[in-house]
């Protein structure tokens, strides 16, 4: 096992209700920043149960927030936080107004341009406390220090990460996820179940401890996800899934082990570029980075075959054993509902070829170059994992 260090600050209020508890977790003079998406919790009710809880207390309202959130949007919010004095955030939604709430929280107090925060690492000081109310369990964000933001001018989507912008409290109440569309299930278990491979799916270092988490919540995930498109309002079926993306991205399971996250950063552009869901471009992309990483994976993808999916490659070589694990799990991102080609989505009007060189460009300008836990994933295997998932 390697050297690590482990610390999760996010206190995680989970079940009915619990938005009751957010005013206590509050400091005493709150001036509130209520972040929030499109409008889903005004239809849904969740927002009056905010606005409830927040009662008493100075409350500033930005919305608008929109998936994979921009610059562009969050700059005005960042604006408005620094123009009311506000002193604590409360994103109330998925991940994409989260993510955004960190990345405000770091650039109230940012004396430059914010985006420097993303392009160049740059440092920030005395970011804002936050709070987070979780109603889309996906990215893990609730309770991690992870930013992701697009840059629509120059079609950038960087991330940055910082235990500083951690929120300090979680509320994930399972009915908040009730009126999802099924399309935002199927994304959240995929990319829950892509956060564990990107964390397990690499070499042994005999972390077994580790290994057993992250095949927990894989078959968690594999059982779940589709009673979770099955039956929108099982109580216990969603506060399953809730928890299983919340643990698949607090930290746990990838402390001590090597973590890929190539497929997330060669999926990034795929969104950057043409706007596909988040969970689109991992499932696009996995398959596809397991065939080609075939040989330096092969340990834990026999692994994951036998332990997660009860395969027993019965009478099979080592090659017919990868290709049957890598064939379960593109299976079950296409049960998801998932579809795992690049042929499958609207490239507004590239041809797969165009796309593909758009991508390699994107991530040689991001420095996006050397990929993988080995750092081997260079511009001409991630081309021939992209031709694998044409
Ligand atoms: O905007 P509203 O109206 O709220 O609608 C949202 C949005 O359209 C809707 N929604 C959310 N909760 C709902 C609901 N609709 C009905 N009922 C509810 N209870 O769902 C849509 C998608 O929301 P979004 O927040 O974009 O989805 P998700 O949670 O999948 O977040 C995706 C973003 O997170 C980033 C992704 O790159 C992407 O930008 N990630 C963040 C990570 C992190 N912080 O650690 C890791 C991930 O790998 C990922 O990169
Ligand atoms: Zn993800």
């Amino acid at each position: 096992m390697l050297n690590f260090t482990f610390k999760n600050q996010t206190e995680i209020l989970f079940g009915k209700g619990q938005i009751k508890k957010v005013s206590d977790r509050l400091p005493d003079d709150a001036r509130v920043l209520l972040l929030y998406g499109g409008g889903s919790i005004k239809k849904n009710g969740i927002y009056d149960q905010v606005l409830t809880a927040l009662n008493g207390n100075e409350v500033t309202e930005f919305s608008g927030v929109e998936p994979n959130p921009s610059y562009e949007t969050l700059i005005e919010a960042v604006e408005l936080a620094r123009e009311k004095s506000v002193n604590f955030i409360l994103a109330v939604g998925g991940g994409s107004v989260i993510d955004g709430a960190k990345f405000v929280a770091a650039a109230v107090n940012f004396d430059g341009e914010p985006w420097d925060i993303l392009a160049k690492g740059a440092s920030f000081y005395d970011p804002l406390p936050i709070g987070a109310v979780l109603t889309l369990p996906a990215t893990g964000s609730e309770s991690n220090g992870n930013s992701v933001v697009t840059k629509k001018a120059t079609s950038q989507k960087l991330g940055f990460s910082s235990e500083t912008v951690q929120p300090q409290f979680a509320v994930l109440d399972p009915e908040y996820t009730f009126s999802l569309p099924k399309k935002q299930i199927s994304n959240g278990v995929v990319d829950a179940f892509v956060h564990v491979i990107e964390q397990y799916l690499t070499y042994p270092v005999n972390a077994p401890i580790q290994d057993r988490f992250a095949e927990g919540i894989l078959q968690t995930l594999i059982e779940e996800g589709p009673k979770g498109l099955a039956n929108p309002e099982d109580y216990d079926v969603r506060a399953n899934i809730m928890w299983s993306a919340t643990m698949a991205l607090n930290g746990l399971i990838g402390r001590g082990v090597p973590q890929d996250w190539a497929t997330h950063m060669i999926g990034h552009e795929l969104t950057a570029l043409y706007n596909l869901d988040h969970a689109q471009t991992l499932a696009i992309v996995l398959p596809a980075l397991m065939q080609v990483q075939q040989e330096q994976k092969k340990e834990k993808i026999l692994q994951l075959g036998r332990r997660v999916f009860g395969l027993t490659f019965t009478g099979a070589t080592e090659q017919q054993a990868i290709r049957e694990t890598i064939f379960a799990v593109t299976q079950f991102f296409e049960g998801m509902g998932v579809k795992t080609k690049m042929s499958d989505y609207d490239l507004q009007g590239d041809t797969l070829d165009q796309a593909i060189d758009r991508i390699i460009d994107n991530l040689d300008k991001n420095g996006m170059t050397k990929l993988g836990e080995h750092g081997d994933i260079d511009l001409a295997k991630t081309r021939d994992i992209l031709s694998l998932a044409k």
